[in-house]
């Protein structure tokens, strides 16, 4: 007798953590959001989030506020929301960084594929291989010459393993085999500063963080890592018509949301990033910044669950036949 009260009792405790999920998912949002933008402010990373969180929030009717968690190429930050509550009032917006840190580090504070529940996609944002606006080089051939040459006292800045700027790197080295020294920063919004300055040499970041500089003259580009050349970027070659043959590579970014938050409100995020996606505003921004919000039918959580496996697999091998891996 006593099994069946126990049993009845187990049911009735499950009935009512059950109706109160569904319930909060049903009045879902009732505060403002924490956004975790794994990577420090003012980089790109920031600049996408903050651009499609206030749309977002205009739809949700509660405020997203972005929290920079930077450190260990985004790990931390990712670390951070698959350990928060998963009640939907965290969330985390990464980049490709979710699918090569999974391969690049050898011990996670999560596990990529099992930590997270998946919101959708955001953009897919075109690289740049830029330097110092003093860089001597006339052309990418002319900076390939001259890492070559100064290998030992050439810098390249990154955000830490597991960055786009890191992975973009990485490949550049790999495509001269030619390995240079590496400057890491919490994010590439401070290593922007320090390229401005001519702290440091060179760096591959995203449009979304270079676009204006090299507009403005104040750092020099070499090539776009995007199949075409780049309206806003027209006179700077893809890195292949420079002579980096395959050298394509764009940084998809994505909403995340911990492992058990309630389909509901991982539908309803969705929801409020196809409309912040379509927002003028937005999609004016991203083109200003040499990018463009994802297609709807990819800002939902299959395309960015389908990415994200896809991906893991792409970049593993590349990854391992470079040979750099975080401990
Ligand atoms: C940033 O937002 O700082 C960048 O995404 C860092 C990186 O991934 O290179």
């Amino acid at each position: 007798m006593k099994f069946f009260k126990a049993l009845a009792c187990a049911t009735a405790v499950a009935a009512v953590a059950l109706s109160s999920t569904v319930a909060s998912a049903a009045g879902y949002p009732e505060r403002s959001i924490t956004m975790i933008v794994p990577f420090s402010a003012g980089g790109p990373t920031d600049t996408v989030s903050r651009l499609v969180a206030e749309a977002m929030s205009k739809d949700l009717g509660q405020q997203i506020i972005i929290e920079n968690v930077g450190g260990a190429g985004g790990t931390l930050g990712a670390g951070r929301v698959a350990n928060a509550e998963p009640d939907g009032y965290t969330v985390l917006l990464h980049h490709i960084g979710m699918a090569t840190s999974a391969t690049l580090y050898r011990k996670l504070a999560y596990d990529t594929l099992k930590s997270f529940e998946y919101v959708g996609l955001v953009t897919d944002v075109p690289m740049t291989i830029v330097a110092r606006k003093d860089m001597e080089a006339k052309d990418l051939k002319g900076l390939i010459d001259y890492a070559k040459t100064h290998k030992d006292t050439v810098t390249v800045a990154n955000a830490g393993i597991g960055a786009a700027s890191h992975l973009c790197g990485m490949l550049f080295m790999s495509a001269i085999q030619t390995a240079l020294v590496t400057v890491p920063y919490k994010g590439t919004g401070p290593a922007m500063t320090d390229l401005l300055g001519g702290q440091v040499d060179i760096m591959c970041d995203q449009t979304t963080n270079t676009t204006k500089q090299i507009q403005g003259g104040t750092i020099k580009a070499y090539a776009v890592t995007s199949p075409k050349r780049l309206d806003v970027l027209k006179d700077v070659p893809t890195a292949v018509e420079a002579g980096l043959a395959g050298f394509e590579v764009g940084i998809w970014h994505g909403i995340y949301a911990p492992k058990g938050t309630p389909a509901a409100v991982t539908e309803r995020l969705s929801k409020a990033l196809k409309v912040a996606l379509k927002d003028p505003n937005v999609a004016a921004r991203f083109a200003e910044l040499g990018t463009a919000p994802s297609p709807e039918a990819d800002a939902t959580p299959a395309a960015l669950k389908a990415k994200l496996e896809s991906e893991i697999a792409r970049w593993k091998p590349v990854i391992q036949s470079a040979g750099q891996y975080a401990d």
